[in-house]
């Protein structure tokens, strides 16, 4: 049974946080604040490393930098040799998507409308390039990619679907379980970008069928910067050759061929953070203690709260889409642009994100949109806090 979190519980919680006796943070869909346990597990590992020697450390420690691997499975239901450790989202997604191969003209990429920028730059390069094409599968009334109008495009040249799950720019989520069944029925490679639904949703790969799923340490993980999961299923390995690998991923037999590794540590290079692992596996261990469930639960209310203040207020309309909503909250205020509230926030210490139209170009263009605001709460987000932004933005909205 998921419950939200009990008032003593984050007030404890936030004991343990630094950050949120310097900042009022609701920029958690950048990146979130790390725990005092998550930040000395971090210089516990830096230490040992001057002390011992760099590489020595990081055999003594080799048992607990893998925790994170081991932990990240468990979030997401996945077998630990089905994850790489990634220095970030796009890294872990544009590996994924490079090691897919070449791409011949006429084969079909179809995206939810919501896709990361990133990864459009990274389909444009490698595929569109080559005479592939990137389609925009339509979304229904409340905004959300349409699984319907998904099968409808289907046909033989189509190659990969790309599914947003939580897209950059607003409180939308997306059905990405409903699109992994058609992905699945059609046997076609189905690739979820992540990045904003780990440690915010609970996530279960099987169910959702998807093949590969990227996410970032840094947001709702509340895990370091630089740091990020990429889940590769099993029987899809196979088909993705790294765009390069090294001494780690493929090393050389006696022969002097190169053995490429048969888990998702064939994404991984020899030479990584520890460090920020050990950073990692001790904020996977948080969340999980949380439970992720009490975390979406907590997060859900407190985002509904802020969504009805905000449209309650003279002057600011909230603009996220969708039935279902995250942790992320956007709109604007009225004649003022999203980077001037962002700026004029940040002066009275409270730190929101502001997105032009790059991150998430064909929602934002679709949707006649050129800028938003966005407020991103965690589980650690109090009441007074929200109380505090939304005096902020009542008197910019005057
Ligand atoms: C939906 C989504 N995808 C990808 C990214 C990029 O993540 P990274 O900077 O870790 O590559 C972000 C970052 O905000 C994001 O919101």
């Amino acid at each position: 049974m998921s419950s939200p979190l009990s008032p003593a519980a984050i007030d404890a919680m936030r004991a343990r946080t630094p950050g949120v006796r310097s900042t009022t943070h609701f920029n958690h869909a950048g990146a979130s604040l790390p725990s005092a346990a998550t930040l000395e597990a971090i210089q516990a590992h830096l230490l040992r490393e001057a002390s011992m020697g760099p590489m020595e450390a990081g055999a003594a420690a080799r048992e607990q930098t893998e925790r994170a691997r081991t932990l990240a499975a468990r979030l997401l239901n996945a077998q630990p040799v089905e994850i790489a450790l990634t220095t970030g989202n796009s890294a872990g997604w544009g590996a994924a998507f490079a090691a897919l191969g070449p791409w011949l003209a006429g084969q079909r990429i179809l995206v939810a409308r919501h896709e990361w920028g990133g990864n459009l730059a990274t389909m444009r390069l490698l595929a569109q390039r080559a005479g592939a094409s990137i389609e925009t599968i339509p979304s229904d009334a409340s905004g959300r990619v349409d699984p319907r109008a998904l099968e409808a495009m289907l046909d033989d040249r189509v190659r990969l679907i790309a599914l947003t799950w939580l897209p950059a720019n607003g409180g939308l989520i997306n059905p990405a379980a409903a699109i992994g069944q058609i992905a699945r029925r059609h046997g076609i490679a189905y690739f979820i970008d992540a990045a904003q639904a780990v440690g915010q949703l609970p996530i279960d790969v099987v169910e959702v069928g998807c093949d590969v799923l990227a996410g970032a340490g840094r947001k709702a993980l509340r895990g370091p910067r630089g740091t990020g999961l990429l889940y590769v299923r099993r029987d899809f390995l196979p088909r993705l050759m790294p765009a390069f690998v090294d001494t780690h991923s493929a090393p050389l037999d006696a022969e002097g061929d190169p053995i490429l590794r048969d888990d998702a540590a064939r994404f991984e290079s020899s030479e990584a953070s520890l460090a920020l692992h050990c950073g990692l596996a001790n904020a996977l261990e948080e969340a999980l203690d949380i439970g992720i469930d009490n975390i979406r639960a907590q997060i859900d209310r407190t985002a509904q709260t802020l969504r009805e203040q905000l449209a309650a207020l003279p002057g600011v309309s909230v603009l996220d889409q969708g039935v279902e909503r995250s942790g992320l909250v956007s709109f604007n205020v009225a004649g003022l642009d999203a980077m001037s509230v962002r700026h004029t926030l940040a002066a009275q210490g409270i730190a929101i994100g502001s997105n032009g139209v790059a991150y998430t170009p064909f929602d934002m263009t679709s949707r006649g949109l050129t800028q938003i605001a966005r407020a991103s709460v965690s589980y650690l987000t109090t009441g007074a806090e929200v109380d505090k932004l939304l005096a902020g933005i009542r008197t910019l909205a005057r």
